[in-house]
């Protein structure tokens, strides 16, 4: 099943996949809100769709690695019924809020954040990595958002570790940016959970697929992957998008995560080697004013290409083709291809010629 998407069932297909396979679970699966798939009725009675949830929940669990993690990405209301199947099976290690505005439910507070519930198979053999984010800043004048008074000179200077409460990450607001599907991610909030968790060639298995954004992000990161979907519309989008995709979201040997033009997301234990890529001001307090960019040697092309994706219009085949541009940008680095010590050389190299620094 690795880096293929699969059309089927996902209980079915999860009963198929042996114990202990996978490097990490993510699921985001139908909320039961009436909304409008293609090939799934998203109205179960309350008892049926919690059945049906704890057995999937289940089998995620059972094939998960021992070094693993499960995630599951849905609304506070059915976290806490799964927090209640996972709680016997794995060991929690967070419940992520991400800072996305939801519909109006009437007589109740503004619901304004997803969970997703971040599950260790077993908390002393998990594989984790810590991850920064960019420091917030003011959208005009670009200084720091939050007020560190004297204590600036103890700031990182990319940014701090990333929290449980992730506000820098946006739905997909566009929707030239969105293929046909009711409820699509954005790539990058799955590439901040795969950075986190898993290496080089882990697999990432995705249920849910939707149109593949499990998928592409994992791909894009150098990861394997496997998604299952109900929906033969969806499996082909996805495959189309991922035949466009390559695995090059990097800045010489570290794989980061980029939205537009910027790092969103990069491991703290690659700064040391990715500092140099970044011209970063001599002053801690500069810091206040001053974000760090990269160096203009690191090529970033935004957007890079454009991609076709399939639509359906139901005349003839079903399909027609629509030209849609890549809302995350893929990365084309000078460097590529040099081992990092040698690309480090040559980046230097390049910085003296250029008096970059
Ligand atoms: C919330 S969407 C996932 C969206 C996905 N995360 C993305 O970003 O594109 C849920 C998906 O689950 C699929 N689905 C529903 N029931 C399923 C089942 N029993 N097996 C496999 N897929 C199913 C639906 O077709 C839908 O695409």
């Amino acid at each position: 099943m690795e880096n293929k998407i699969t059309q089927g069932d996902c209980l079915k297909l999860l009963k198929q996949t042996p114990d202990n396979s996978v490097d990490i679970t993510f699921a985001d699966p139908p909320f039961n809100l009436k909304k409008d798939y293609n090939s799934y009725k998203d109205s179960l009675k309350l008892q049926e769709y919690l059945n049906w949830c704890e057995e999937w929940i289940t089998e995620m669990v059972r094939i998960t690695k021992s070094t693993g993690s499960i995630f599951l990405h849905n609304i506070p209301k059915w976290l806490i019924y799964y927090a209640s199947f996972l709680n016997k099976q794995a060991d929690f290690k967070h419940w992520i809020s991400w800072d996305a505005p939801t519909a109006p439910m009437g007589k109740s507070l503004q619901p304004a954040h997803y969970g997703i519930l971040f599950y260790a198979k077993d908390a002393k053999q998990l594989k984790y990595y810590e991850i920064r984010c960019p420091h917030k800043r003011t959208r005009k004048e670009r200084i720091l958002a939050k007020d560190y008074g004297g204590k600036k000179f103890m700031l990182h200077p990319f940014g701090p570790l990333v929290s449980d409460v992730w506000t820098d990450i946006h739905r997909i607001k566009h929707n030239k940016f969105r293929d046909e599907h009711p409820c699509q991610l954005p790539i990058h909030l799955l590439e901040r959970i795969i950075l986190m968790s898993t290496d080089e060639g882990d697999i990432v298995l995705d249920p849910f697929n939707g149109t593949g954004t499990t998928a592409i992000a994992a791909k894009r990161l150098g990861r394997q992957f496997i998604g299952f979907d109900l929906d033969e519309q969806y499996v082909k989008i996805t495959q189309q998008k991922l035949e466009q995709e390559k695995s090059i979201s990097k800045i010489g040997d570290c794989w980061v995560s980029f939205y537009l033009d910027q790092v969103v997301t990069l491991r703290n234990d690659d700064w040391d080697y990715l500092k140099d890529f970044y011209s970063i001001p001599n002053i801690a307090q500069e810091i206040d004013t001053t974000q760090i960019v990269l160096k203009t040697k690191v090529r970033i092309q935004t957007p890079l290409k454009s991609l076709v994706t399939l639509n359906g219009n139901g005349n003839g085949n079903g399909y027609h083709d629509s030209q849609t541009t890549l809302f995350e940008p893929t990365v084309h680095y000078g460097l590529n291809g040099y081992k990092r010590k040698e690309a480090h050389f040559l980046q230097k190299k390049l910085d003296k010629e250029n008096q970059l620094i």
